[in-house]
């Protein structure tokens, strides 16, 4: 049986300025999730990128004095250097700049032209434009003449006429679809907005803008003729994740539809109501699933310059590596809800999960084996320990394989709960008396033997979360391929007996002080 495919994606992120806390939230969250797939065994195609296009990134690029693709090249290269460095694991990294997206894009318009010709309409429009948003606002959405989004930016009276959508004719078809298919929109919260929001109306869409060149040209002639206009940003974002399967080209097939969306909060109805209606009027088939993840606040505030919080992405990587930034992340911000994120917070769990638990769990065990057992993993029955410690894992696999949501905290709870219990087992079973007394010898081996199977089985459940840490320690168990490759379907045979073990550098050296607040 060929193995099961799983293709996800996450939002491509605007081209109009560095990678910040929220972008790696997004970005490690569904990197934990592609990793764990691939541990499943199932073969997965993980693809992120960049939305380039619109009047934000031209805006942007115009006040820096640069052109468009100058500015939108340099700035993919800063996203993706710090996806390297973040060990994201992605297979493909889609940029809509990128010519194979752009004919892609017009390719699919055309098909939804074809397809349902009465989609598209002329019209003369006015409304308040949010820039930031890349939308027209509501009046309910816009608060003291601003955007409840984006205080910060002024919005823009925009009146001309443009090309339509019409996403009202698919309210029905939508209504159905989250009614009939609860799991199209996770979690519970999002999906109840999405309800909500289908039940005030669907209007249609302005998708082109007159004056917008740093754009898609739309290819759909204009009946009362004129210049072809830019397509609206978001109708030339969403379609990426068709694109990237090499769409129009037939072997599209084989990889859509996609089972899985990963995007934030503020974009989930764009995903749950827009990209559904535009893959019906083509007569495409529709996503699997659509998660809609939280937002990462500093201080109960939503991360930004003007709230005086100036945390920089890299430094905080840089403070105790990408590995444990990863796990604090996903261990203190829920993603199926919003989290805050705090410095203090950070030193606090490093050093108590990190550097004390694990770290110190990892040495102790290594360097008993290797004064009592010279250094080679002995044979042990199997006990509670195991029992208990599969028990906690089958439950972080779940958290992470779809059938309750995608809760990676949930995981890095079951995950730190294995840690706790060995721990305790080494206090409890006290190998250092044990050691002394020569006919306790079997028990010493059983409970050696124990520990390092408890340690081999955490590396191969950290491996999605701290790549780089999962292996170091593998390593130092003398643990045959990597643990990242290891399935969790074998957790639960694991056995160390025999391998031999090697003290390597601490895993995670305690952090002493805390390095001043920049800002
Ligand atoms: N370009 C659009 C997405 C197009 S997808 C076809 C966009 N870009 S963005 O750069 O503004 O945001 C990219 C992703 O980061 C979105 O999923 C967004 O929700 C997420 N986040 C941005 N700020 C965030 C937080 N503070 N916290 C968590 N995620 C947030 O929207």
């Amino acid at each position: 049986m060929s193995p099961k495919q799983f293709y996800l994606t996450t939002a491509i992120d605007y081209a109009n300025g560095d990678p910040h806390f929220g972008h790696a939230l997004e970005k490690i969250g569904a990197d934990v999730i592609a990793r764990a797939h691939r541990q499943m065994g199932e073969q997965v195609h993980f693809c992120i990128g960049m939305d380039e296009h619109g009047q934000k990134v031209a805006q942007t690029a115009a006040a820096k004095g640069v052109e468009p693709q100058v500015f939108v090249d340099d700035i993919a290269a800063r996203f993706r250097g710090m996806w390297d460095l973040l060990a994201i694991s992605y297979d493909q990294f889609i940029r809509t700049t990128d010519p194979a997206h752009k004919s892609g894009v017009r390719a699919f318009i055309k098909r939804i032209a074809d397809a349902s010709p009465d989609d598209f309409y002329e019209k003369e429009y006015e409304g308040w434009y949010c820039v930031g948003c890349e939308l027209f606002k509501r009046a309910d959405e816009i608060v003291d003449g601003k955007c409840v989004l984006h205080a910060t930016r002024e919005l823009q009276w925009t009146k001309e006429r443009n090309w339509f959508f019409r996403l009202s004719k698919y309210q029905a078809f939508l209504q159905r679809l989250v009614d009939e298919r609860p799991d199209f929109v996770q979690p519970e919260s999002r999906r109840n907005e999405i309800k909500a929001l289908l039940a005030t109306g669907l209007e249609d869409l302005s998708i082109t803008r007159a004056r917008l060149a740093w754009a898609i040209p739309l290819p759909v002639p204009s009946p009362t003729g004129g210049e072809p206009q830019g397509t609206w940003v978001w109708f030339d974002a969403l379609p990426n994740y068709l694109t990237a399967t090499g769409y129009p080209d037939k072997s599209y097939r084989n990889r859509w539809p996609a089972q899985l969306h990963v995007v934030g909060k503020d974009i989930t109805r764009l995903h749950c109501v827009v990209w559904p209606a535009m893959l019906q009027a083509a007569e495409l088939a529709l996503p699997e699933r659509v998660w809609g993840h939280g937002f990462l606040n500093f201080g109960g505030e939503r991360m930004s310059k003007s709230a005086g919080v100036k945390i920089e992405l890299a430094d905080e990587v840089a403070r105790f590596g990408p590995d444990a930034f990863r796990y604090f992340l996903l261990r203190e911000i829920p993603f199926d809800g919003d989290g805050s994120y705090s410095i203090e917070r950070y030193e606090a769990v490093y050093n108590s999960e990190l550097a004390n638990g694990l770290g110190n769990l990892a040495s102790r065990v290594i360097a008993m084996i290797e004064k009592y057992r010279a250094g080679v993993v002995p044979d042990g029955a199997r006990g509670p320990l195991d029992t208990d410690d599969i028990a906690d894992l089958s439950t972080a696999q779940q958290a992470l394989d779809g059938s309750r949501g995608y809760l990676p905290h949930e995981a890095l709870d079951a995950i730190a709960k294995v840690t706790s219990r060995a721990n305790l087992f080494i206090q409890q079973s006290a190998p250092w008396t044990l050691a002394k007394d020569p006919a306790k010898a079997a028990e010493l081996d059983a409970v050696l033997a124990a520990l390092a199977r408890s340690l081999a089985r955490q590396a191969v459940a950290l491996a999605a979360f701290m790549p780089g840490k999962a292996e170091s320690l593998w390593t130092q168990l003398g643990a045959p391929g990597a643990a990242g490759a290891t399935t969790y379907e074998a957790i639960n045979r694991l056995s160390a007996a025999g391998w031999k073990v090697s003290k390597g550098e601490g895993l995670f050296p305690r952090a002493e002080q805390t390095p001043p607040v920049v800002g």
